[in-house]
């Protein structure tokens, strides 16, 4: 019925949509991961495709099952992510980074199962800075194209959130930036989201709260 509803006002487009969490591995059986579900990537997938665009989602871990509608490539580290992004946002009018990216990578990853007995009491791991992916998109991007990203931030004051957001949109070269406030037990696999949306001036030019479905919306409404 959504389907039918909605207007087709991204007929046409082209948008590459991440989603999910990259992971880590530290050995074969383990990782350093986040908690996000991909449900608000999922979800803007979905409601673009409805809406008439032509999406591709790229998933990282999701704990959800991807829309039959969209095309579909699944990762999982960080930098399968950035190489999936790099060949999908070359054609593409808007790239959404919903996905949780991990900031670091373990330097080396062990070929068998790290084990206790060959460690002390305390385990040590380096870790590496992953490429920032939004960032690249920015300085390799063509006109016109519109590039979304997505901050989840601890800090639920809003003029701190807002000055969070301001800061990171510059140092992103995005167009757009989606923020929330996320903790223990918000925003992370929960079925609502709470979104304010400001642009590379900072202004706020979106605000939506309910269904991460009709967040969705809001943001493309946002976008359109
Ligand atoms: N992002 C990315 N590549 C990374 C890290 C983040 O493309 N290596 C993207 C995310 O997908 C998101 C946006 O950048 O759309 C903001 O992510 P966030 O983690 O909030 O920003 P960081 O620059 O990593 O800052 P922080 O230190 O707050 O984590
Ligand atoms: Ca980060």
């Amino acid at each position: 019925a959504l389907a039918v509803l909605a207007p087709k006002d991204l007929l046409g487009k082209r948008i590459v949509i991440t989603a999910g969490g990259t992971r880590e591995p530290l050995d074969p059986v383990r990782f350093i991961g986040n908690r996000s579900s991909g449900k608000q990537g999922v979800a803007l997938a979905l409601a673009a495709s409805a809406r008439g665009a032509d999406v591709t989602l790229i998933g990282a871990n999701l704990e959800v099952h991807a829309p039959d509608a969209v095309h579909v490539e699944h990762v999982s580290t960080t930098l399968e992510l950035r190489d999936a992004v790099a060949g999908a946002a070359a054609s593409a009018d808007i790239v959404i980074m919903a996905a949780a990216v991990a900031d670091y990578r373990p330097e080396a990853v062990a070929e068998g199962k790290i084990k206790k007995e060959t460690q002390g009491d305390t385990l040590q791991l380096t870790l590496v800075k992953n490429p920032d992916i939004l960032h690249g998109l920015a300085e390799a991007r063509q006109p016109g194209q519109v590039l979304v990203g997505f901050a989840a931030e601890t800090e639920s004051d809003r003029d701190a959130l807002l000055a969070l957001g301001r800061a990171k949109i510059l140092r992103k070269g995005a167009d757009v930036l989606v923020l929330n406030t996320v903790g223990w037990t918000e925003g992370f696999a929960t079925d609502g989201n709470t979104v304010v949306v400001i642009n590379a001036a900072g202004d706020i030019v979106g605000e939506a709260a309910g269904t991460k479905a009709s967040v969705a919306n809001s943001i493309l409404d946002t976008l359109v």
